[in-house]
C-alpha cells in the first residue's frame, strides 16, 4: 500500500465559499458590510444568542468581552493553565492579571469544585475565562445534583467569559455554547471547526456588552463606516467615544464564514465519525489514554482528539510524534500549559507542582488528526501506526 500523507489539519471549503466571495468582490465594498451583518445574524441564531458581534479573531473577541464587562487595571481573572496563550494574554492587554487554575484529569476542563477551591483562595477575583477545551463544553449547568460553573459564579458575583475557540457547534446540558455565560468568544481561524481564514465572533444576551463591543471593535466610533457611507443624508460626521481597537471583520472573510456556517452541523457529524473510529480502534492499548467525555458524543464539537501516553507507554510523547511523522502522519500538542511558558512562569512565579493534572497530561499528550475529510482508510492508518508505535 502506498504511504498516506495525513496532515494534522486540512481546511475543507467545498460549499458556497466561492459564490459568496464573488458577490463580495462584485459589491465594490470588501470590508465590513452586509455579509458580515448577515453572518452575525445567522451565527447569533445558530447559538441562540440575542447579539453577535463579528471580529477579526477570537483573541479580539476575548479582549472586547473583558473590556466590555469592566475588567480594569490591577484586577485578577481566573483562567485555566491548559489553554492557548490568547485566553490569558487578553487579561494582560487590560493590565489585569491571570490567576491560573488546574484542570480536571481526562477532560482538561475547569469544574465547579476546582473553581470553588480557587474562589476560597482568591475571594477578590470577579471574572472567569472558562475554556471549552477541544470542543467539549465545561460543566456550566448544574447536573446530577452538582452545582455548575454558572451558578457558582452567580453566587460569588463572578462574570463569565467563555473561550469557545474550539466549541462550535457544542452544547452543555442541551444549551448551545454561545448563549450561556455573560459573553462567549469563538474562533474562525483556518484550522477551526468553521473558518473565515482569520476571524471570530462574540455572542451575548447582554445589550450593554454588545453595544460596547460594537463600538470598541471599530476605533470607539459611535457610527460604523458602512452606515455612514450608505446613509441618504450627509453623514460624514462621527464621534469617538473611547480609544477603541481595529477588530472589525471584513466581508471577504464573512462570505467564507456564511458558507462554512451552512455546513457546520454535517461537518461536526463527520468529526464525530472520526472520534468514534478512534474510540473503537484505540481502546485497550497499554499506555494509551483516551479523552474522557462529560457530554454526549453529539454535543461535542470534536475540534481536537487528544490522547495521553501514560508513563507505562513504550515510547514518550516526543518520540511518538517523530515516529508518526516518519509514517506521514501529522500530530500536535494541546497544550504546553501556560504555567510552563517563560513569560507567565517568571511574571507570576508559577511552579509545576501547583498544576498536577495539567502537568501529567502535558507530559504525555498528543492530538491526532480530526477533520471531516479524513477517510476511514486514513483513520485506520493513524490507528495502525499508533498501535505499532506502542506495541
Ligand atoms: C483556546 C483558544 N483560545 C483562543 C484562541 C485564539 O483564536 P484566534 O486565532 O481566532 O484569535 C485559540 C486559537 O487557537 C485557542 O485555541
Amino acid at each position: 500500500m502506498a504511504a498516506l500523507k495525513i496532515p494534522f489539519a486540512r481546511v475543507v471549503c467545498d460549499g458556497n465559499e466561492l459564490a459568496y466571495l464573488r458577490e463580495v468582490i462584485r459589491s465594490g465594498w470588501l470590508t465590513t458590510a452586509e455579509k458580515t451583518f448577515e453572518l452575525e445574524k445567522r451565527f447569533g441564531e445558530a447559538v441562540g444568542a440575542r447579539y453577535a458581534c463579528a471580529v477579526n479573531s477570537c483573541t479580539a473577541a476575548l479582549h472586547l468581552a473583558l473590556e466590555a464587562l469592566g475588567v480594569r487595571s490591577g484586577d485578577r481573572v481566573f483562567v485555566p493553565t491548559m489553554t492557548f496563550t490568547a485566553s490569558a494574554e487578553i487579561i494582560r492587554y487590560l493590565d489585569a492579571h491571570p490567576v491560573f487554575l488546574d484542570v480536571e484529569p481526562g477532560t482538561n476542563l475547569i469544574t465547579a469544585p476546582i473553581l470553588e477551591e480557587a474562589v476560597r483562595k482568591h475571594p477578590g477575583v470577579k471574572t472567569l475565562v472558562v475554556v471549552h477545551y477541544g470542543g467539549q463544553a465545561a460543566p456550566m449547568a448544574a447536573a446530577g445534583g452538582r452545582e455548575g460553573i454558572l451558578d457558582l459564579c452567580r453566587r460569588h458575583g463572578i462574570r463569565v467569559v467563555e473561550d469557545a475557540a474550539h466549541a462550535f457547534p457544542s452544547r452543555d446540558g442541551g444549551r448551545m455554547v454561545g448563549a450561556i455565560g455573560d459573553a462567549t468568544c469563538f474562533s474562525f481561524y483556518a484550522n477551526k471547526t468553521i473558518t473565515t481564514g482569520e476571524g471570530g465572533m462574540l455572542t451575548t444576551d447582554n445589550a450593554a456588552v454588545a453595544e460596547r463591543a460594537r463600538i470598541m471593535r471599530l476605533h470607539g466610533m459611535d457610527r460604523d463606516v458602512w452606515s455612514r457611507f450608505t446613509s441618504d443624508a450627509p453623514a460624514w460626521e462621527y464621534d469617538i467615544v473611547a480609544p477603541g481597537f481595529k477588530y472589525n471583520m471584513p466581508d471577504v472573510n464573512a462570505a467564507i464564514g456564511l458558507a462554512q456556517l451552512e455546513l457546520a452541523w454535517p461537518r461536526r457529524a463527520e468529526r464525530e465519525r472520526c472520534a468514534r473510529h478512534y474510540f473503537g480502534a484505540l481502546k485497550g492499548i497499554p499506555g494509551l489514554g483516551l479523552p474522557a467525555l462529560r457530554v454526549p458524543m453529539e454535543d461535542h464539537a470534536w475540534h481536537l482528539f487528544p490522547v495521553l501516553l501514560t508513563p507505562e507507554a513504550r515510547v514518550g510523547r516526543n518520540r511518538a510524534i517523530e515516529m508518526l511523522a516518519a509514517k506521514g502522519i501529522g500530530a500536535s500538542v494541546h497544550y504546553k500549559p501556560l504555567h510552563r511558558m517563560s513569560y507567565y512562569r517568571t511574571t507570576y512565579g508559577l511552579e509545576p507542582e501547583d498544576f498536577p493534572n495539567a502537568e501529567r497530561f502535558w507530559q504525555g499528550c498528543l492530538s491526532l488528526p480530526i477533520y471531516p475529510s479524513l477517510t476511514e482508510e486514513e483513520l485506520d492508518c493513524v490507528c495502525g501506526a499508533l498501535r505499532d508505535i506502542l506495541k
